[in-house]
Parts: C-alpha cells; sequence; structure tokens
C-alpha cells in the first residue's frame, strides 16, 4: 500500500513505455506523488502529467540536486536509446544509456532512494544464447550498443544491491505493443507501426523478414508487470539482475495473418535492412518461469486478444479525429 510520503520520479516520461507507465503510477499513489521527467517536452495528447519537468539524466549534478529537492523516494528509471537508435549513434547511447544509469545508482545510494526500477530487456541476450525458450540464466553476449548496455546495467543493479543494499528491481521486456505513443527507434517497432497503415492504406512493407520470430507484450501486460514486481514482497526478489518477461512470440507473417481476421485486405511486403542482424541475434521465445514462481507473473493478452484490441482502439482513435475535422 501507497505511503502518503511517497514520491516517485519517473526519467524518460514522454516514451512509449513511460506515457503509459506514469499513468498508472499516478491511479496507484497519487498523480500528485509522481514527478515526470524527460529531456524533451510532452507533445502527445496522451502526456496527462500532473507534474512534469525536464531533466537530463547524463547530467549527474542537476539529478542529484532534483531528487534532494522533490524528496524523490522512488526512482523509475525510463530514459535510454534504443536498439535502432543505438546502432545509429553508439558513443551518445552508450553515455545516455550507462552513464544515465551510473547517475541514477550513485545518487541513490546517496541520498537513500527506498526502491528504483530499470528496464532492462531481451536484447541484453546475443548470437550465443539459446534462441528457443531462453532460460533465465544462460550465456548472453549482447552484439548490440544497446543489448552491451542493458546487461551491463543489470550487473550494476545487482552490484549496488548487494554491495549497497539498494532495492533495485529490473524486468527484461520483450517488445512492447500499444497505440497511445509511437515506440522510439527499437526493433519490435514493426509491430507497432503495421497497425497503423493497415488502418490508413491497407499494406505495410516490414524492415524485418516474414519468418523473424520475436518475443512480444501487450502494453498492460508490461505495465501489470512492473507494478506487481514493485509491489512483491522483498523476500520474494530473487533475481537482481533482471527478471525474464514475455507474453507471446510471433513473426510478421503470423502478425499479419492475424490482423487480416480484421482487416481481410491487408497485405505486407518485406524488405528487411539493418535491424534484420539485430532481430537475428536475439530469442525467439522466453522462459520466464522464474518470474511466474517468485511474484506471480501471468500475462492477460495473447496474440488475438492483443490484435483486437489494438485495432479497436486505434480505429476509436480515428473516428475521434474525423469527428473533429
Ligand atoms: N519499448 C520496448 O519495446 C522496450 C523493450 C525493452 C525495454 N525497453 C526499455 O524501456 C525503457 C523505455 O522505453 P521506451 O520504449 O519508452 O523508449 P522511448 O524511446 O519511447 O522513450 C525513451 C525516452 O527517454 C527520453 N530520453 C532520451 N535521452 C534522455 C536523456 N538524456 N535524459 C532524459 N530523458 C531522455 C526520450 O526523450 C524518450 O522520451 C527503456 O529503458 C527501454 O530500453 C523498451
Amino acid at each position: 500500500m501507497a505511503k502518503t510520503q511517497e514520491t516517485l520520479l519517473v526519467t524518460g516520461a514522454c516514451g512509449q513505455l513511460g506515457t503509459e507507465l506514469t499513468a498508472a503510477l499516478a491511479q496507484a499513489y497519487g498523480a500528485n506523488r509522481v514527478i515526470a521527467t524527460d529531456i524533451r517536452q510532452p507533445q502527445n495528447a496522451a502526456h496527462t502529467f500532473e507534474r512534469f519537468e525536464v531533466l537530463d539524466i547524463t547530467q549527474g549534478n542537476e539529478m542529484a540536486e532534483f531528487i534532494q529537492k522533490h524528496g524523490i523516494t522512488h526512482i523509475y528509471h525510463l530514459a535510454a536509446l534504443l536498439s535502432a537508435t543505438g546502432e545509429q549513434k553508439p558513443m551518445l547511447a552508450w553515455q545516455v544509456n550507462m552513464q544515465g544509469w551510473l547517475n541514477v545508482l550513485e545518487v541513490s545510494r546517496e541520498v537513500g532512494i527506498q526502491q528504483i526500477y530499470f528496464p532492462s530487456s531481451i536484447a541484453a541476450f546475443g548470437a550465443d544464447t539459446p534462441r528457443e525458450n531462453t532460460p533465465q540464466t544462460t550465456v548472453m553476449n549482447p552484439g548490440t550498443v544497446y543489448g552491451i548496455s542493458k546487461y551491463a546495467g543489470e550487473l550494476w543493479a545487482n552490484y549496488y544491491c548487494h554491495r549497497y543494499g539498494l532495492d533495485v528491481r529490473s524486468l527484461r521486456y520483450p517488445g512492447l505493443i500499444s497505440y497511445s505513443t509511437p515506440p522510439g527507434g527499437g526493433t519490435t517497432d514493426y509491430a507497432v507501426d503495421i497497425f497503423y497503415k493497415a488502418l490508413e492504406t491497407g499494406h505495410y512493407t516490414c524492415f524485418l523478414d516474414a519468418e523473424t520470430r520475436l518475443p512480444m507484450m501487450y502494453m498492460p501486460d508490461a505495465i501489470k508487470a512492473t507494478l506487481q514486481l514493485m509491489q512483491a514482497d522483498q523476500s520474494a526478489i530473487k533475481v537482481r539482475t533482471s527478471y525474464n518477461l514475455t507474453a507471446f512470440s510471433f513473426t510478421p507473417a503470423e502478425i499479419a495473418q492475424a490482423i487480416r481476421q480484421h482487416i481481410p485486405a491487408f497485405e505486407i511486403q518485406y524488405a528487411p535492412d539493418f535491424r534484420q542482424a539485430i532481430a537475428d541475434s536475439w530469442p525467439a521465445t522466453i522462459d520466464d518461469s522464474q518470474a511466474r514462481m517468485d511474484w506471480g507473473w501471468q500475462p492477460d493478452y495473447d496474440l488475438a486478444a492483443m490484435v483486437k484490441d489494438m485495432i479497436a482502439n486505434l480505429q476509436q482513435r480515428n473516428s475521434q479525429i474525423m469527428a473533429i475535422v
């Protein structure tokens, strides 16, 4: 149960995950207890933050001042550059993802932050990792700057937990699918873009090939998992690097087929680009039995339920826009 003196900081709050996680935290803990921050100003209708401030996570001193000034007790550290953007700007990705995370951990140790959330990713795995039913503990060897930063970030989370007693918790999200906010430069972005194109033009050209199977999750499940992990009893949290997490896996051909159940004339073509090599180095399916066992993880949405809900929500939004125009 939320204590009244809790004040939550969300970094990267304007992103795909931050937009919806911030709203869920505001609902759970009270909108005035949640401070949304990002390097950019909110610009989306879904950004309904009661409290918002610009904060650049690479500026450690400014972050420390901010955290002390606002009496922050909990941090949800979402700000990062994602996999595809990271391959285009490797040094910037390392600076944002790694230095930003170390800034959070250091100030948390200094001021005694009560709880910290760090999102990792299936990108922390690499080409040497078993691709099917990828175990919780296995060979990692990530091949992208993004993946290296997430894997190193997991190890730092584990280190600060055991060395300094910080309550850092983390999930290795699969690709996240949502309709509120556009995705921010990841390799699984196609699984969101495809819905917009299916509704707008009835046609989509996919940047991955037809048979590329990747683990995915609908945003309501990602939010549910995050809140469930953070609200679990300390004694239940056995993994302090990051928990494997999944809902379902599919290929571009399979999601196209699922969309055709609602839009029969939908057509897809394939033009793989540099993101194909990234996807080929990631797991196809994930074993998340440890999360299920330790804190009761269970997804609500399968592929068919996600597709139905995405299309219904995007159609509703389009009809509202048409009504305004
Ligand atoms: N979306 C996914 O499919 C997915 C999957 C696995 C893990 N994750 C992780 O979840 C987190 C959120 O991802 P997302 O999809 O919302 O990403 P996003 O790109 O949509 O949002 C990231 C946000 O971080 C902000 N940001 C960038 N540099 C910053 C800086 N220096 N200071 C402050 N803010 C800065 C950006 O402006 C952006 O709003 C990330 O850590 C990401 O690695 C996402």
